[in-house]
């Protein structure tokens, strides 16, 4: 299979080349090497994907329309996984208009690439987010989902739209994910993990913010993927709905999926595996609640379930201790 992937030189982009690679897929990237956290770490990461024979790079952004109808002209593929954006929920209150920028006017010029080429699928990465102060938990897909609290969720929750459309009017194929908080090696510094690795290490304390008062759906990164290939042979056919819990569209093939392990984890009990795996005490730096912030995410799995039988499993302490381990190699604190 040729698969064109967005947002190689990221964190789940990476990931997600790397296993179309080893599967015997030719793999298309492209990325704007935006500098929202460390260009060197994407670099990095972009190197080990360029020495793999059949992937091939294209630097760019998605807002230059041409440039990226050509690089996935000349890669004529039979999907597209579209994991380029600007992430983050607390920098879309710094700087908002990149989120319109890369979501947005991205997504867009992604869409008519994919009708002018009339790919077999669209996968788009989207984010519990767009649950926002959505009630009651497990989130399930078939919720409207209409109250983002941040404009990174709304722009994630107008980029699901977008593809409806577009699925709707030019029968393009479409699963949306919905991504629950994933970490893993190679993980994004700006993240919680991140940020608490590095500050621990150094002696510093770390913020938890609502007092620590959260809980997340950790998703370790292995199986994000592992959810992102099994739902890329479950291509979305009109009229054909898994069970009553799926989120197909009457009008269009396309659903939205949730990526998550269905098994939050109170914020307290991921430092704990953190300090475990480090083997050291973190410092606490106790802070009220951020504007936007959700104190619950908790996915339902089980339309992952339905249409592909698998569900995320990873334990927590497994992924900390593997991201961990990574970090100090990566960074020379072995
Ligand atoms: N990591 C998570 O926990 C998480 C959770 C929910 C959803 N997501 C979504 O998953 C996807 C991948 O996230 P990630 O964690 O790998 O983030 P990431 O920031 O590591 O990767 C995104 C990549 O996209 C590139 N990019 C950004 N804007 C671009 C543009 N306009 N043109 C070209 N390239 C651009 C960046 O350079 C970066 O390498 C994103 O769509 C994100 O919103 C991630």
């Amino acid at each position: 299979m040729r698969v064109f992937v967005t947002g190689t030189a990221g964190f789940i982009g990476f990931h997600m080349a790397r296993r179309l690679l080893a599967e015997g897929h030719d793999v298309t990237g492209v990325d704007g090497m935006t500098d929202y956290y460390d260009v060197g770490l994407k670099r990095a990461r972009r190197d080990i994907l360029m020495a793999h024979e059949a992937y091939n790079d294209h630097e760019l952004m998605l807002e230059d329309a041409d440039g990226l109808g050509t690089a996935a002209e000349s890669a004529r593929p039979d999907a597209i996984v579209h994991l380029a954006a600007q992430a983050g929920v607390r920098y879309s209150l710094e700087n908002p208009r990149a989120y319109v920028d890369s979501n947005l006017v991205g997504t867009f010029n992604l869409m008519e690439a994919a009708r002018r080429l009339g790919v077999g699928q669209f996968l788009l990465a989207s984010t519990s987010s767009v649950y926002g102060a959505d009630e009651p938990v497990p989130f399930v897909e078939t919720v409207p989902a209409d109250h983002p609290l941040t404009l990174y969720a709304a722009s994630k929750k107008a980029c699901e739209a977008m593809t409806h459309s577009y699925s709707h009017l030019w029968n393009i194929p479409t699963t949306v994910a919905r991504f629950f908080t994933v970490y893993g090696p190679w993980g994004r510094p700006d993240m919680a993990l991140g940020k608490f690795v590095e500050a621990i290490l150094a002696d510093r304390p770390i913020d938890l913010f609502n007092r620590g008062d959260m809980q997340r759906d950790f998703t370790y990164v292995d199986d994000l993927v592992e959810g992102l290939v099994r739902l890329m042979a479950a291509v979305p056919e009109q009229g054909r709905p898994v069970d009553a819990l799926d989120s197909l569209s009457p009008v269009a093939p396309w659903r939205v999926v949730n990526i998550g392990r269905g098994r939050p984890v109170p914020l307290m009990d991921f430092v704990a595996a953190i300090e475990r795996a480090l083997g050291r005490t973190a410092k606490l730096n106790l802070l009220p609640m951020q504007p936007g912030d959700s104190p619950t995410t908790f996915a339902s799995a089980d339309l992952l379930h339905a249409l592909t039988g698998y569900r995320p499993a990873t334990p927590v302490d497994v992924g900390v201790a593997a991201y961990c381990a990574w970090y100090k190699s990566y960074y020379g604190q072995g």
